[in-house]
């Protein structure tokens, strides 16, 4: 591992750089990066003018793409993350599972863990109506990683979308008690469950739990349908269990968001500036380093500035550069604009 002092200068921090990113990655050292978040060409879905996602068969489209993919995990600190977002593809009327193909062959031929698949719902979907299937509204978006060491900031992922505070009366936990006293628990299982009940009622009034579950032996259904597992042994053990309700929604490995469309965009596939924010709140601190080699339209390096981590953007088409630049520029002119409001 790299010690911050002898890291080489990072070339191409916060620029948009027009070109070819199989000769623009090998200029990047090794192990510079916080996280690669990007979405490559689909397979035999846009021409971009590069032969990335042109190939005519499905094993060249990935492996051309696992070269790109390789030199990502090349350019990654240990502590890293790498993003991948890929859509699928119909063949003769049959799904080809592209993305999943890809996740598969990065595990197998690069020293990568994959430790989730969040799937990206898209709310307004391209309405596009067949007679006999679905109207495909999901993308994956591939976490990788290189070491268990990754860095991650679970709370600061969907930190807005907390839920209000208990509002647990007076009654919160009473009924519980009674149940104990039914249930054919020994004398001793009984005073155990009443004291771990009154814990858990002050723990619900002092705010450091939501709420809270009992399951009493004999009187409520098994948990997990009776499977062995740490509360079937609670219950056979003491009597009951207690299950903890926290104060914040789970975080799932799903994300709802509409596609994003921008005015005067020449650029057919954006991503949602919104959803990129969300993974550098998850995978990222400020001032980190995220590169996309894919950079389309910018929208990677909106949600940089956005939420002040610095960029590296390699792209092959000039007027997406361009067009990434002018909505740089506008952000940049906006923020500071902001800043002399505030003065
Ligand atoms: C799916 S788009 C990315 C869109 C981007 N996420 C956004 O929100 O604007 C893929 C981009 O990769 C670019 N591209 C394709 N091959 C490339 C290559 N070899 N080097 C750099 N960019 C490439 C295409 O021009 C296209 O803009």
């Amino acid at each position: 591992m790299l010690l911050e002092t002898d890291r080489p200068t990072l070339p191409f921090v916060n620029q948009i750089v027009c070109g070819d990113n199989r000769l623009l990655l090998p200029l990047l050292p090794n192990e510079s990066v916080d996280l690669v978040i990007t979405s490559p060409p689909y397979f035999q879905q846009r021409d971009y003018g590069s032969q990335l996602g042109q190939e005519t068969a499905l094993p060249e489209y990935l492996s051309g793409l696992l070269e790109v993919f390789a030199e990502c995990v090349r350019v990654l600190k240990p502590t890293g993350n790498i993003v991948f977002n890929l859509g699928d593809k119909y063949q003769e009327a049959s799904l080809l599972l592209v993305p999943y193909r890809f996740a598969i062959a990065a595990t197998e031929q690069c020293a990568v863990q994959l430790v989730n698949n969040i799937t990206w719902l898209k709310t307004n979907p391209t309405p596009r109506q067949f007679k006999r299937r679905l109207v495909s509204s999901t993308e994956p978006f591939f976490h990788f990683v290189k070491t268990n060491g990754y860095q991650y900031f679970l709370d600061d992922f969907l930190a807005d979308s907390k839920l209000p505070k208990s509002t647990a009366g007076e009654n919160i936990g009473q009924k519980y008690f009674g149940l104990i006293e039914q249930s054919s628990l020994t004398p001793t299982q009984k005073n155990m469950a009443r004291e771990a009940l009154l814990g858990m009622i002050e723990e619900v009034r002092s705010g450091e739990i939501e709420g809270f579950r009992m399951k009493i032996r004999g009187i409520h259904a098994e948990p997990f349908g009776g499977q062995e597992g740490g509360r079937k042994i609670q219950l056979d053990k003491n009597g009951f269990t207690l299950i903890r309700i926290y104060n914040n929604p789970l975080k799932k490995d799903a994300m709802i968001s509409p596609v994003e469309s921008l005015k005067n965009c020449p650029h057919p596939a954006i991503y949602p500036v919104k959803l990129i924010e969300e993974f550098l709140h998850l995978l990222t601190r400020p001032n980190d380093v995220v590169l996309d080699p894919f950079m389309g339209a910018g929208s990677s390096a909106v949600a940089c500035v956005q939420q002040s981590r610095r960029f590296i953007g390699f792209e092959i088409n000039q007027s997406y550069c361009d067009f990434a630049q002018t909505r740089l520029n506008a952000l940049q002119n906006t923020q500071q604009a902001k800043l002399w409001d505030d003065l």
